[in-house]
């Protein structure tokens, strides 16, 4: 009789021994969120909506934080991560890449008390940002501001938007515009501190009249900082979300917004100069616009809900096109953005 072969041992594994297996091995994953950060990072962004903290609003959170701590500490983007149940490595990816986000280590790190930054990219450096970083740390240190120069952070960082005013140096959220040693030095005395040196803001609104501008320059404002722009009410008064209203309340259709793209003759500018009202008849006419529920099919018709993406990016040296119209009119682009979702 052939005997029947022993039945490999296993090892018996209580319920608690596999709990602190996988609490190890998730450790072993990465740092894991202290109750303290946790805590403060709640306490900062308020009671958690029932369906979770939206990821899209992730760059708002960071802002968030970077005004209240005046620097993005590890450990509250760990926190972050953890409450928007978001891979660390997407949270740090989206705060390491904005110049105006400061990511220190440590639990002992403090804030510099103002951060001083000068664009070292292509137009600036052309403009002279290579002598000013050269020479601003000693000037800083002869105006022997009281808590040293560790007190005040020197950057050098990638373009902060304003080419055609180079070089340019940002006092913590103040720009100093065509800047110079001394004018950074000024701007230092008077906005010593992150609460005073925050971003000047526009005090007039004015009619931004596009039809009036074309085919001239920008006016050039006294304050070239922050230039007057069309507020909310400036733009309602003249006529402002009239069309994104008619469009939603069924007394224009679309066909007629694409009819009068197409008679505008407006291309766009990302080099290939494709005509504008055509791009935008070809994307109402994918099947997944006209049946946004339909699931993917053998056509090769996208399924599920189309989201419209804006990109105003600007990371070509010298491009600063967009900022330039964006500040001065943003209720016109919001409600284009309107009109073509
Ligand atoms: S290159 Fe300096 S602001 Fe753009």
């Amino acid at each position: 009789m052939k005997s029947t072969p022993e039945a490999p041992t296993v090892a018996a594994v209580s319920v608690d021994d596999m709990r602190e297996r996988i609490r190890r091995k998730s450790h072993l994953k990465g740092r894991q969120p202290e109750d303290a950060a946790m805590a403060e990072v709640a306490q900062l962004l308020g009671p958690r909506p029932a369906t979770g903290l939206r990821r899209d609003l992730l760059i708002e959170y960071l802002h968030r934080l970077n005004d209240h701590f005046g620097v993005l500490h590890d450990r509250h983007l760990v926190a972050l991560a953890r409450q928007m149940n978001l891979p660390m490595a997407e949270v740090y990816e989206v705060a390491s890449f904005y110049h105006h986000f400061d990511i220190v280590r440590g639990d002992d790190a403090v804030a510099p008390r103002l951060v001083l930054r000068v664009c070292d990219s292509l137009s600036c450096s052309l403009a002279g940002a290579r002598e000013l970083l050269a020479a601003l740390p000693e000037r800083l240190r002869a105006m022997n501001l009281g808590g040293g120069l560790g007190d005040v952070q020197v950057q050098a960082v990638p373009c902060v938007g304003r080419c055609e005013q180079a070089p340019v140096a940002v006092v913590h959220q103040c720009p100093v515009l065509h800047a110079t040693v001394d004018a950074v030095l000024d701007a230092v005395n008077l906005k010593p501190n992150r609460a005073l040196a925050l971003h000047p803001k526009a005090l007039v609104a004015i009619n931004f009249d596009v039809a009036t501008l074309a085919g001239q320059c920008v006016p050039v404002q006294p304050d070239g900082v922050s230039p007057a722009h069309t507020d909310l009410a400036t733009y309602r008064a003249h006529g402002g979300y009239q069309t994104a209203a008619a469009l939603v309340n069924g007394e224009m259709d679309a066909e007629a917004v694409l009819a009068a793209m197409e008679n505008s003759g407006l291309r766009g500018l990302g080099g290939a100069g494709f005509p504008a009202g055509r791009k935008w008849r070809i994307v109402r006419e994918q099947a997944a616009l006209a049946e946004p529920q339909a699931a993917p099919s053998d056509t090769g018709a996208f399924g599920g809900t189309a989201v419209m993406a804006v990109n105003i990016d600007e990371g070509e040296p010298g491009t600063f096109k967009d900022r330039t119209y964006l500040e001065r009119d943003p209720h016109r682009f919001l409600e284009g953005v309107l009109i073509a979702a």
